[in-house]
């Protein structure tokens, strides 16, 4: 078989740029050289895309930006389905990998642009990143659907805010996330008025659009869902111990005290009941490719809500995700054929 053509795509304006930068070099460490021509295209914090031909150390550190670079962008155009660098050279691709977290990457933006471009894309098209990105939409399409979830209340820029009305129907704790972040930034949580109303002006600085959701006392469940039409749940679910009084930004990726349990140890029953909620969610959502669905579990009564679906989590060989496939026995290069598989299958 002919090697297929496939870029990743790393880096990224949003806040979890350095996420992907981790993520995307685990995947070009670990993919099958026999199988793929790998091209590198990096997007830096200010937007620039550069085609890197270096090597992943550097990508890891942040520093491929002073290595070999030249500027290239992936052309809209579908008779050109390749990076054009500013030399004019094109290089032809088959598929596309965006490793890429947050805004302009995984809310449908760049999968817009593959779809402009006839690439296949790993992953979600342009309607499931962009509801899943946006978590007030999301939870609508939730709601819809009859899946469990945290109540809330919407926000917009300029809109009042009337915190008894809110305090009323959520009540405290309460947490105030903007609309579209992700790795916790933004996200508060508060215990009384005056933290919810700081909390709403952090959550603004991140976005328009923010939500207040009900606090629940629960533990982190997440479940790993791959497919397109016919999406599977992984039989083995993970739970996260976040190291700080929430999964916040520094228990994601700071903290060594954070810990994941994998399998998460919940009841057979129990795994069922999340396993076919993900599974719903995702289609709901029109999602393809991959997801990691997470729930939130309440300590007391065992209930089970939807907190939110990753259309491209982190996706190291030690991310919850490709652990749970792991342990699934699909081992992370194997995954990362899958994945590239479900992207070509779209096509037909
Ligand atoms: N309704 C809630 N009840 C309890 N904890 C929550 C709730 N919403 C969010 N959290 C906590 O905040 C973290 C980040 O929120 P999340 O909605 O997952 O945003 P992000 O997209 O940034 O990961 C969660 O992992 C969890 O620890
Ligand atoms: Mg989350």
């Amino acid at each position: 078989m002919d090697k297929l053509n496939l870029c990743i795509i790393f880096g990224g304006t949003s806040s979890e740029h350095d996420v992907s930068r981790v993520s995307a070099a685990s995947v070009i460490d670990n993919i099958n050289p026999e199988k793929y021509n790998i091209y590198t295209v990096g997007i830096t914090k200010s937007g620039k895309w550069l085609l890197y031909e270096g090597d992943t150390d550097a990508m890891r550190t942040g520093e491929w930006e002073s290595g070999k670079c030249t500027p290239a962008i992936i052309s809209p155009d579908r008779t050109v389905r390749g990076i054009v660098a500013q030399s004019g050279k094109v290089i032809p691709l088959d598929v596309v990998f965006p490793v890429l977290h947050g805004k302009y990457g995984e809310d449908g933006t760049v999968q817009g642009l593959l779809a402009l471009a006839d690439i296949p894309c790993v992953g979600s098209g342009v309607i499931g990143s962009a509801v899943c990105m946006d978590k007030c939409m999301a939870k609508i399409v939730f709601k819809n659907e009859n899946i469990p979830q945290a109540d809330w209340v919407e926000l917009r820029r300029g809109d009042r805010a009337d915190v008894e009305m809110i305090e009323k129907k959520l009540g405290y704790p309460c947490f105030i996330k903007p609309a579209n972040a992700g790795s916790s930034v933004g996200v508060s949580k508060a215990v009384d008025r005056e933290g919810l109303l700081r909390g709403i002006e952090i959550a603004f600085r991140e976005d328009e659009k923010i939500l207040i959701e009900e606090g629940i006392n629960a533990r982190e469940v997440e479940c790993s869902v791959i497919g397109n039409e016919n999406p599977e749940s992984a039989e083995v679910l993970g739970e996260v111990l976040p190291a700080n009084e929430f999964y916040d930004y520094e228990a994601k990726y700071k903290n060594a005290n954070s810990k994941l349990l994998i399998p998460a140890p919940v009841s057979d029953e129990m795994r069922d009941e999340i396993r076919a909620l993900a599974v719903r969610a995702y289609k709901a959502c029109e999602c393809r490719g991959l997801a990691r669905v997470d729930f939130l579990v309440d300590k007391k009564d065992g209930s089970v809500r939807l907190n939110e679906i990753n259309t491209i989590p982190g996706f190291t060989s030690i991310s919850m995700y490709s652990m749970l496939w792991d342990k699934a026995g699909v081992g992370y290069s194997e995954l990362i054929d899958r994945l590239i598989g479900f992207a070509l299958d779209s096509e037909r």
